[in-house]
């Protein structure tokens, strides 16, 4: 099985450039569902998830051409004809995110069956605000035998409505959002989510023909179309690649330039990492982010829908805070089981205690390397992070989370000075995927 070893102590230096954002290009590849000619999609990171939504469109009887990741990366989806409007359950076990294809496939075709994700490593994770959407649209949706089976009730077609959200969800949003740019009529969403990934899929919805209107902020409206059109878009940049890679500099206390961040897309994210004592610089190209000269500030975190702090960066702010001069308080309100990576962190020395949905993260002078294993994506890369400082060889296993949702992790560290490797079955690998 691959792992990560990494020998910590080494600050990292130089440029990384960010990939685009797995978070944006999933719903993008789902909306090409939306129309029969080619969706263009430009700066598509090569990942393992991107391959998997790759790989379920096909067997929908989408055309997809180009690579992903590289120098310049583009995918040219054409779902001109669709011959199946199922999404299978093996597929779906390994990406959660295919629940993305629900929307689109009922808009488009008027019925589509997709597989329940189920729960996963940080929760239970249901889908029943997706479904609400669909059927205040006017769908009629049966649970049975695992999948969802879904038809739009009148004529094939859905129509628009009022759609009020108890809950924030980014999946729900973005499935609602693309089944409302072919309903019948107006859909207003309310408690809409506002991430940068949703304004980015309204770009794209928009250059396809769709009128959509208050995307980032929490009401969307959107006027139906009866037909959208191809268009080329390119997906926007990574924001938790950015977090997790200025986390990594101000761990190392490092000087890194990541190039391409906008420091708009992480609100609250940059002035957290000064207030530990980073310095943190706009560049022409992207962010520049220099550690703290010594221990960092403990800060408190608390987990919130954008703009508040993202949950996907708090395993990493986690391992940074446990080499904090002083305490952290580090509370998740998004995910119930998002603490998966405190037995590992402590494995390697850090004093964490968990209180319900905080944790106490009392500073440490020091960690030390230990084979360590994670259950999800951010749960595995903050365990690459405390690697980076670790006294001592720190070896992180499973690392197929990593190939998930990090392009090139390892080249990118490593070209900065990170002494990383990848090592597949006894092999040094390092310019695979992670
Ligand atoms: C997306 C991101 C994920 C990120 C998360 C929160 C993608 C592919 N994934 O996941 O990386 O961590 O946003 O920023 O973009 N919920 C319900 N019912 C639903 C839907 C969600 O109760 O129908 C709950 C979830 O269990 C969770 C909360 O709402 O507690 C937020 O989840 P949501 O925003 O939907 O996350 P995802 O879209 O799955």
């Amino acid at each position: 099985m691959d792992e990560v070893r990494i020998h910590g102590g080494n600050r990292l230096s130089g440029k990384i450039p960010i990939s685009g954002a797995k978070n944006a290009a999933l719903p993008l590849m789902a909306a090409s569902l939306l129309t029969g000619d080619s969706l263009v999609l430009n700066n598509v990171p090569l990942l393992a998830d991107i391959e998997s939504m790759r790989t379920l469109l096909a067997g929908l009887g989408t055309t997809v051409s180009g690579h992903a990741g590289g120098a310049e990366p583009s995918l040219t989806l054409t779902s001109a004809r669709i011959a199946d409007t199922e999404a299978p359950y093996d597929i779906v076990r390994k990406m959660r995110a295919s629940i993305l294809v629900l929307g689109p496939l009922l808009a488009r075709y008027g019925v589509a069956r997709v597989s329940l994700p189920g729960g996963c490593a940080i929760g239970n994770r249901p889908v029943d605000l997706h479904l609400k959407g669909l059927r205040e649209m006017g769908a009629s949706v049966d649970l049975t035998g695992g999948y969802v089976e879904a038809r739009a009730r009148r004529g094939g077609r859905l129509h628009g409505a009022k759609i009020a959200f108890p809950l924030v969800s980014v999946g729900a949003t973005e499935n609602v959002m693309m089944a409302a740019a072919l309903a019948d009529g107006e859909s207003v969403l309310i408690n809409a989510a506002r991430e940068p990934e949703i304004i980015d899929l309204a770009n794209c919805l928009i250059a396809m023909g769709a009128t959509i209107e208050g995307h980032g902020t929490d009401t969307i409206r959107i006027q139906g179309r009866e037909s959208l059109h191809g268009a080329s878009h390119s997906v926007v940049p990574d924001r938790i690649e950015v977090g997790t890679y200025a986390i990594a500099a101000c761990v190392t206390r490092g000087d890194l330039e990541l190039i391409g961040a906008r420091t708009d897309l992480l609100p609250g994210v940059f002035e957290i990492l000064a207030d530990t004592g980073a310095t943190i610089i706009e560049t022409e190209r992207g962010v520049r982010v220099k550690g703290p000269d010594g221990r960092p500030s403990g800060v408190d975190v608390m987990t919130e829908p954008h703009p508040g702090f993202p949950t996907d960066l708090q395993a990493q702010m986690m391992a940074y805070m446990t080499g904090a001069a002083g305490a952290s308080m580090i509370t998740e309100t998004i995910f119930e089981n998002r603490f998966m990576h405190v037995p590992e962190l402590s494995r390697m020395g850090a004093n964490i205690t968990v209180h319900g949905s905080s944790a106490l993260v009392r500073g440490v002078a020091k960690l030390t390397g230990a084979p360590v294993m994670a259950t999800d994506l951010r749960a595995s890369v903050s365990l690459v992070i405390a690697g980076l400082v670790a006294k001592g060889e720190t070896t992180v296993s499973r690392i197929y989370h990593l190939d998930r949702g990090y392009e090139r992790l390892v080249g990118k560290l490593h070209d900065c000075g990170a002494v990383i490797e990848r090592v597949s079955d006894g092999e040094v690998a390092r310019d695979q995927v992670a």
